[in-house]
């Protein structure tokens, strides 16, 4: 079905309108202390297509922190960097897990079910920091995001990031778990330092959906990875992107996507467009329950999904 640019932005408004209205948005994280205070009636949508200009509706101007999407571009770095080579530590199966548990690591010695949970991500920093220090390595993942999106105005929010050092005992439990079965090459603190700082960058629906085009291949999408990496990633997405919520996302929505417990999900139409949605509130998996909600209504009123 071919959709015009009206009929798309009349989707993105009819969407924004409806999730506006809803009276259930869900319950911002709480466990970082500078995401608590987030209005969760917030809610943004953008949609990037390859040389086409990007069509937006609801909040899309307003930053919020990408959290967990940020493991995406940080898993592109450490596949530029280290190849297959990665997989030795990190595995690529779904957890059927929540996003920050440990028990597979106990019952798996120490590697990660895939680097989309918490303890693969923590290994996946950790090894785009192996011979660089952590300004180096997020160096690296904003000049990567901000190429991907064409946009130099994509920072970090210190805040955000010190409230996770002073808070992420999870998280440091896990970086400690991975360094006492070897697989951990740096200290957890500078490990974690580096993912806190990852996940505390910023970016607006716009800007997400912008920097997703480089998972929407074809000649016209920036270039920044090969397109078997640009297949890999989509299928890691689809089947791990969403946590224990994977399978429920691919049932209802039918493209591969990556949430954040800041409220943003990356879904990306293979070789269409690429699709942010944002709305702080969260499901009982950690995932945006209106932006699941709005990817879901998205995906039938395009007609869009890779089945
Ligand atoms: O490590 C954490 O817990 C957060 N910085 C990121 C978790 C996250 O975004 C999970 N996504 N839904």
């Amino acid at each position: 079905m071919t959709l015009t640019t009206a009929r798309l932005q009349a989707i993105l408004s009819e969407i924004t309108d409806l999730a506006r209205a809803s009276d259930s948005p869900g319950k911002v994280a709480d466990y970082i202390p500078e995401l608590a205070c987030i209005d969760p009636r917030q809610f943004a949508i953008a949609l990037a297509r390859p040389g086409k200009p990007t069509l937006v509706a609801g909040d899309a101007a307003v930053p919020f922190s990408i959290q967990s999407v940020s493991k995406v571009f940080m898993l592109a770095l450490a596949l530029g960097k280290m190849g297959d080579r990665l997989w030795a530590r990190v595995g690529r199966e779904p957890s059927g897990q929540a996003f920050y548990s440990m028990l597979h690591l106990e019952l798996e010695k120490g590697r990660p079910r895939n680097p989309f949970i918490n303890a693969g991500a923590i290994v996946t920093t950790d090894a785009v920091l192996q011979g660089a220090s952590p300004s180096e390595a997020l160096g690296a993942l904003l000049r990567f995001v901000r190429a991907a999106a064409n946009d130099d105005d994509i920072h970090m929010n210190e805040r955000v990031a010190q409230s996770e050092i002073a808070t992420g005992h999870r998280n440091f439990a896990l970086a400690h778990y991975l360094l006492s079965h070897g697989n951990l090459a740096n200290t957890p603190d500078l490990t974690l330092g580096t993912y806190f700082h990852q996940c505390a960058v910023e970016m607006t629906a716009a800007q997400l959906a912008n920097a997703g085009l480089f998972l929407v291949g074809g000649s016209d999408a920036p270039r920044l990875v090969s397109p078997q990496r640009i297949r890999r990633i989509n299928a890691l997405m689809m089947t791990c992107g969403h946590y224990d919520g994977s399978g429920d996302y691919a049932y209802r929505v039918g493209l591969p996507g990556k949430s954040g417990v800041g409220g943003g999900i990356l879904s990306i139409v293979p070789g269409v467009a690429s699709v942010a949605v944002w709305s702080p509130g969260l499901n009982h998996y950690g995932n945006s329950k209106l932006g699941t909600e709005a990817m879901e209504r998205f995906a039938r009123l395009t007609g869009w999904s890779v089945f």
